[in-house]
């Protein structure tokens, strides 16, 4: 299985490729994400580094005056139905003037990206490489905390579900329902208009609508972009009212590790990371674990503003195994809670919504189906806990998986059937560091 798997996966990440960087689908996402990038930086660092180390070099091209990595830079050229008009960048006077890009961002994977990238280079292009990346990935940092965190609480707050990478996760999908909607909007849910929505998707036309998005949840989705655009994407001037303010779990845990990652980075260029930030740091570490719930013996996110935590249970619970931050009681209660076979292990681990959970949805996007991106920032993190067995069963069932139902966006975690994109990025790029990851 190997070689050919490492063939597949490699042809799709040709067919993606965009010159500098890569698509994660040529069908449904001709754009450059932000995390997918990187995850496409990793995974080609020890084949390809010089290729990684491009595509990470071109997600700087979309980064703001401010510090801001936007979670999508528009490629040129394709026409694009709905994004683009909702963001609008170039009216933006921190906005790059060469490309158009989003005017929010997405999981902060960049600074852990490039360490891995730079692991790999030999080792004069290694010291350029982050010479030049150190100054925009400290920019980025000190943005997501200046913005994002002006109260000092250690998280960061996204402001829309975009920017948690998990788009449609259900505590985001449900505070997003207790958003007042216009009337216009309840208008549609009320008559099922909301059906119209899917003759101005893309991402319908190439998969059943059954997998994913419901388009109540997109529509709603986009009324929330509509309202983040209207307060100019500033959470300093979003009303605590009518926004959906979020400390995610799963972006602040990556977070922590990226902060890592940049103090690697520091030290290997013999440079300091200056108090302030580095206090900032600290305080990440100590949030996280307020994020822990006791009596279930998981994570959650925060709702920002009431302070309560989203008590619905997902996938991103494991994140903070990465994170470093739990303690070895707590890393024994997750390690046990992810091998429960009615819960995050059925046959085709880990489901994004454990298979007990009311909101589990075996087909539906990040409602329940297995993604290769989560796995594979699991296996880091039981590999960091030292659950090392644990770690390297669960990359030889997520590549049995993807050599069965191929390099598709999503799999049905109860019988491993792909959904969404067939040609993704992601899955194709972390399919080939899964393959060599014992290594590392
Ligand atoms: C979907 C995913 C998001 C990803 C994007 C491009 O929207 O939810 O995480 O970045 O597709 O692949």
């Amino acid at each position: 299985m190997t070689s050919d798997l490492a063939r597949r996966a490699r042809e799709v990440l040709d067919r993606n490729r965009r010159g500098t960087w890569t698509c994660p689908s040529g069908q449904f996402y001709p754009h450059q994400w932000l995390w997918d990038s990187c995850f496409v930086a990793i995974g080609l660092a020890r084949s390809d580094p010089q290729r990684a180390a491009g595509e990470l070099r071109a997600l700087f091209r979309g980064q703001w005056g401010n510090g801001m990595l936007p979670h999508m830079i528009f490629a040129e050229g394709r026409r694009d139905l709905g994004t683009k008009r909702i963001w609008q960048s170039r009216k933006r006077p921190a906005a790059p003037r060469e490309v158009e890009t989003s005017c929010i961002t997405q999981p902060p994977l960049a600074a852990v990206a490039a360490w891995y990238v730079a692991e790999a280079l030999p080792s004069p292009d290694r010291r350029a490489f982050l010479t030049e990346l150190f100054p925009k990935l400290l920019d980025y940092h000190h943005w997501l905390y200046r913005e994002r965190d002006p109260r000092q609480r250690g998280l960061v707050t996204l402001i829309h579900p975009w920017e948690c990478g998990l788009d449609t996760t259900p505590p985001w999908m449900r505070e997003l329902r207790r958003m007042r909607a216009p009337w216009w909007m309840r208008v549609a849910l009320r008559l099922r208009l909301v059906r119209l929505v899917r003759f101005f998707r893309t991402d319908t036309k190439f998969a059943p609508a059954a997998e994913r998005a419901s388009a109540a949840d997109g529509l709603r989705m986009l009324v929330l972009a509509r309202h983040v655009k209207r307060h100019g994407f500033d959470l300093a001037r979003m009303p605590r009212e009518g926004s959906v303010l979020i400390e995610d779990l799963a972006f602040n845990a990556l977070l922590a590790v990226a902060n890592r990652s940049l103090e690697e980075i520091a030290r290997e260029l013999d440079q300091d990371i200056e108090p302030e930030l580095d206090r900032r740091f600290r305080s990440t570490k100590v949030a996280l674990e307020e994020l822990w719930d006791e009596p279930t013996g998981q994570y959650y996110s925060r709702n920002a503003v009431t302070d309560e935590l989203l008590d619905i249970p997902t996938v991103a619970t494991f994140l903070p195994l990465w994170a470093g931050t739990a303690s070895p009681p707590r890393v024994t209660r997750l390690v046990r809670r992810l091998q429960e076979p009615s819960g995050f292990w059925p046959r085709f681990p880990v489901p994004s919504v454990p298979t007990d959970a009311r909101q589990f949805d075996d087909d539906r996007y990040w409602k329940g189906p297995t993604w290769v991106n989560v796995n594979w920032a699991i296996s880091e993190g039981l590999r960091r806990a030292g659950a090392t067995d644990l770690a390297d069963e669960l990359r030889l069932r997520t590549l049995d998986l993807v050599d069965r139902a191929g390099t598709a966006e999503y799999f049905s975690a109860l019988d491993g059937r792909g959904f969404g994109a067939r040609d993704f990025s992601w899955t194709a790029a972390l399919t080939l560091d899964l393959l060599e990851a014992p290594a590392r």
